[in-house]
């Protein structure tokens, strides 16, 4: 695939944020290209941020026919760019490109498109402390026409955001709410691809709890409300004594998280036992009154660790840990972001430096 690399003007470039938080400023470029059955892929190029003019009839403004993807960009003690796992996003994102009847992308091209972007941009990737550039790349159904079928066209775009570290003044337990009248996702339906509708489906609760005074709501299985699936937009995970790990096992509803398969590989080699199961939400309830369940934890890409203070069910509530986070918590947290940024070696080949 050969990109053609627009030039920038002088004024199109942007100053650096101050005040990093997540997902508000982008990069000065992006990458787009665009697909039809006649062309296959084409037009793959890097050119400056910008707004798309879209027929007010384009498949996905109707019909939700999209998916996305969430990765980062480290910068390395040595000023080099790390990026973490990514062929891991570029096999999601392809899986869901074929859930949700999308053509899925070259799985080389893609990565080429995000490396040649994030060179391009290194200087938007922060020096600070626990900051990273959120690598953001998207695929729209872009046929201009009502009728609900596949679209015939497609548009691939990927966008950076310089991000803030998730937490500013060091770990911050939330609260959260275990939904028992709504749900996020349906076994045979699209929980496990990232695509738009299950976080539009997610919207409404997040908006209720939030009222009650809890931070990220827990889901629960659709169909009997009995199993834990995942917490917010992350992966969750208990931790029982000091050394064993639980997380709810893949259920088809669930998203399966790259931090969740990370930890599922180096928890061992920090000694810790863990373990995918079904795990029914009154038995988890259970353990925390008795004190038995000493973290629990969501993971994901944003947060890669984020310590839950209490859970609030059927108006009750259950204080985790005393509210406060916990050393696995803790040391999941560090021996990740310290693998991520390249502060130390990385034994899993998980990283992909890009020289800058
Ligand atoms: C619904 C959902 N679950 C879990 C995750 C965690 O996945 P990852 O660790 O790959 O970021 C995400 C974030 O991408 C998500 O949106």
């Amino acid at each position: 695939m050969q990109i053609s690399i627009e030039p920038l003007a002088a004024d199109a470039r942007k100053p650096f944020p101050q005040n990093l938080t997540f997902g508000k400023y982008f990069s000065d470029r992006m990458f787009t290209q665009k697909w039809t059955a006649e062309q296959g892929w084409y037009d793959a190029k890097i050119g400056p941020y910008g707004p798309f003019t879209l027929d007010p009839s384009t498949a996905v403004f109707h019909y939700a026919q999209e998916i996305f993807e969430g990765t980062k960009a480290y910068r390395r003690p040595d000023g080099n760019i790390n990026l973490f796992r990514p062929w891991e996003n570029i096999k999601r994102f392809n899986r869901s490109a074929t859930r949700m009847a999308m053509q899925q992308v070259d799985p080389e091209e893609h990565l080429e498109a995000i490396v040649q972007l994030v060179t391009l941009e290194h200087e938007w990737v922060p020096n600070q402390d626990g900051a990273s550039l959120y690598i953001r790349p998207a695929l729209i159904a872009t046929e201009p026409a009502l009728g609900v079928h596949a679209s015939h066209s497609y548009l691939h775009f990927i966008i950076l955001s310089p991000v803030g570290p998730y937490f500013a003044t060091g770990f911050n337990p939330v609260p959260v709410y275990i939904s028992d009248d709504y749900v996020r996702a349906v076994r045979g339906g699209v929980g496990d691809a990232k695509t738009g509708g299950n976080y539009a489906a997610s919207l409404y609760v997040s908006e209720q709890v939030k009222e009650l005074g809890y931070q990220q709501v827990l889901w629960l299985d659709a169909a009997e409300r009995r199993y834990v699936e995942e917490v917010g937009s992350m992966n969750i995970a208990f931790v029982y004594g000091d050394k064993r790990i639980v997380t709810p096992a893949l259920s088809g509803s669930i998203l399966p998280g790259i931090t969740r398969d990370s930890v599922l590989k180096l928890a061992p080699d920090l000694g810790y036992t863990i373990e995918e199961a079904r795990l029914e939400v009154s038995d988890i309830l259970r353990d925390l009154a008795k004190g038995e369940i000493t973290e629990a934890f969501g993971l994901g890409t944003a947060a890669v660790v984020a310590p839950v203070s209490k859970f609030g069910y059927k108006e009750k509530e259950y204080v985790v840990g005393g509210g406060e986070s916990g050393p696995v918590a803790k040391q999941l947290f560090q021996t990740l972001t310290d693998i991520q940024y390249g502060r130390v070696a990385d034994p899993y080949d998980w990283t992909l430096t890009i020289k800058v």
